[in-house]
């Protein structure tokens, strides 16, 4: 059965989305970085590094979170994903960023503000920007080098998840464009 958050509520998170293309690059990193055999590789389509989650959302607090993204001010930035890594405690294999690029921290900052002012308790713990390669994995990535691979960002998304038999579906419902100042 599918997990429900509520009467009409949606699961609701901030997200980085790549293009098609730079999620399958993504997705061929995650098979020379992942061990064979060891947890379960996140789909290509499914790839994205998230900035904020929300948890269960109702429509009136999901209007309030729209028109607080439409006031961040941040411009485009590329992100080099270099990084590979281990959560242990929720078992994923994650890609992320030895350089954070001055922007990120910002952006996530001001969605948290965002967050706050519609009546939400952000996320306290400082923001780690990962993609989650794989789930479920006993152990760490096979390789700690790699090439590394170069994403322009030049918008963020407010993104649905819904939690299904065959695991997380998702849906990215609106996007924001960065803007140089
Ligand atoms: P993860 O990739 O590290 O699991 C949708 O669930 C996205 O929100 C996932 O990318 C997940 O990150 C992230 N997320 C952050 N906090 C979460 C939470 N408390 N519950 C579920 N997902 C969370």
């Amino acid at each position: 059965m599918a997990e429900t958050v509520g009467d009409g509520c949606q699961r609701l998170f901030f997200a980085l989305w790549p293009e098609p293309g730079l999620q399958e690059r993504l997705h061929r990193l995650g098979g020379a970085a992942v061990r064979k055999g060891d947890g379960r590789r996140v789909a290509a389509e499914k790839l994205h590094l998230t900035l904020c989650f929300l948890g269960g959302v109702d429509g009136g607090t999901r209007r309030c979170l729209e028109g607080q993204a439409g006031t961040v001010q941040a411009p485009p930035f590329t992100l080099v994903l270099d990084r590979l890594g281990y959560f242990p405690r929720p078992r994923v294999v994650w890609l992320g960023a030895s350089a954070v690029p001055e922007p990120l921290p910002s952006l996530v900052q001001q969605l948290r503000d965002g967050q706050r002012r519609c009546g939400l308790e952000p996320e306290r713990r400082p923001f780690q920007a990962h993609l989650t390669l794989a789930r479920k994995a006993r152990r760490g990535p096979a390789v700690n080098e790699m090439e590394p691979l170069v994403w322009p960002v030049e918008r963020f998304a407010l993104v649905a998840s819904r939690t299904l038999p065959e695991g997380a579906q998702y849906e990215v419902l609106r996007e924001w464009p960065l803007v140089a100042d």
